[in-house]
């Protein structure tokens, strides 16, 4: 009995003061920097930022880096209509365009995209942006593959999304008098990899500029009083640490959640029981804020994912990877508390969900 009583004060010991230990710097916040002027937050911003270039020819400089796809006018004008041809998938109901939608920010605002004859994605990933894609370090939610070109061939044939073999997307192309001319004119094999190709080098040209691009490069009066002290916020607390460069994110994989919380590690839940009438006591699965319908857990499901670029995601709800929080307030609110183990106040979410506004964008287009 003795021996119970002494395991259990050290038990009770050890949780409390490992929750103090969570909970300490909530009491004493750190003196964090705040910025006197427009010109120390640019200083500031610029080591963790960059301004996307103003001009198309400018970014095609930027984003024509891959040697197996160098970028033609020909190209690209192949590649928007290959983008948004319905013909590309098995019952020609839809293209890559159904699901990346460019006017609503390069997504497409559900939860879980629907693929060819309304499939669900079977992990139930949410659709990500399109939108200047080419610039991420890798491509998808894990990271798997390393670029446009090597992404675009995996929509097409996943059976829950375009489901098409190589040789069918072939002969499709095959019946386009159009595509024919134009590869032919490019003197282009009718081939697999070179539709991918098209494809990518359009998506290459997706890259969009907006107001904190303008404050970048120097217009003070480019993003509001509000958006500023977010921007502050956004890097003195931390989010910088894992969005940042030229897209605000995808340059990098990084746990998620980083911090596990003690009371909710405890959290225990009643379930009725099927065979008895007592309810059935089990530890909740707290691995996510959220509901993770699908199970995915990123790379080597280890709870690790690619850091979602930020730009243009006042238009790309619902967010993280399985689209299961529809406000972008809360989607703030869970990366402060999970990923910087700090609770930020109602006016400092708001704040920066001023400043995300002002990565909102326009696609910078030269239409051929
Ligand atoms: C059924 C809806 C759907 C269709 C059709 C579709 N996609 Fe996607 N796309 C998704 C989903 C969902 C993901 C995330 C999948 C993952 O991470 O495993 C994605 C990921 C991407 C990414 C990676 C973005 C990032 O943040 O890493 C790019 C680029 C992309 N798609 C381009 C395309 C192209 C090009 C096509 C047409 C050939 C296409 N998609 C067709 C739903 C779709
Ligand atoms: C330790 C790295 C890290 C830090 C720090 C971090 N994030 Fe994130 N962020 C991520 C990862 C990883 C995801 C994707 C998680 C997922 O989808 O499951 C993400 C997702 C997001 C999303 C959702 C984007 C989308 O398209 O679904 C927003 C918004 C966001 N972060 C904002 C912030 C803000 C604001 C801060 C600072 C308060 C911050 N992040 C700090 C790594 C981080």
């Amino acid at each position: 009995m003795k021996k119970v009583i002494e395991v259990s004060i050290i038990a009770i010991v050890g949780i409390l003061v490992y929750g103090l230990i969570t909970l300490l710097p909530n009491f004493f916040p750190r003196e964090l920097k705040t910025f006197e002027n427009d010109s120390e937050l640019r200083t500031a911003a610029l080591r963790s930022f960059s301004p996307m270039p103003k001009t198309y020819d400018e970014i095609i400089k930027l984003t024509n880096i891959n040697p197996n796809n160098p970028l033609t006018k020909e190209k690209i004008t192949l590649g928007k209509k290959l983008f948004n041809d319905k013909n590309l998938s098995q019952n020609r109901d839809i293209s890559c365009s159904t699901c990346h939608v460019l006017k609503d920010g390069g997504a497409d605002n559900l939860p879980t995209a629907l693929g060819d004859t309304f499939q669900e994605n079977p992990f139930h990933l949410n659709t990500p942006t399109v939108l200047n894609s080419s610039l991420y370090f890798r491509q998808f939610w894990d990271g798997r593959v390393k670029n446009v070109e090597e992404q675009a061939s995996g929509p097409i044939q996943a059976s829950f999304e375009m489901n098409m073999s190589k040789e069918e997307i072939v002969k499709r192309i095959n019946e386009n008098k159009n595509y024919m001319k134009s590869l032919k004119s490019q003197n282009l094999e009718v081939n697999f990899e070179n539709i991918v190709n098209a494809i990518a080098a359009y998506e290459r040209t997706l890259v969009t500029r907006g107001a904190f691009d303008d404050y970048l490069d120097g217009d003070d009066s480019a993003i509001n009083e509000k958006a500023k002290k977010g921007l502050g916020i956004f890097i003195t607390r931390g989010c910088k640490g894992c969005h940042a460069g030229l897209t605000i994110g995808s340059q990098s994989i990084q746990k998620f959640p980083l911090h596990s919380w003690w009371n909710e590690w405890l959290a225990l839940e009643l379930i009725k029981s099927k065979d008895s009438f007592l309810p059935e006591i089990v530890v909740k699965d707290n691995s996510f804020p959220f509901k993770n319908t699908g199970g995915f857990k990123g790379l080597n499901n280890d709870q690790k994912f690619k850091v979602p670029s930020l730009r243009n995601v006042v238009r790309t709800a619902p967010y993280f990877h399985n689209g299961e929080i529809k406000e972008l307030k809360e989607a703030v609110r869970i990366m402060g508390k999970y990923q910087l183990g700090q609770i930020f106040t109602e006016e400092e979410i708001e704040e920066i969900v001023e400043f995300l506004k002002t990565l909102d964008g326009k696609i910078v287009y030269k239409e051929y």
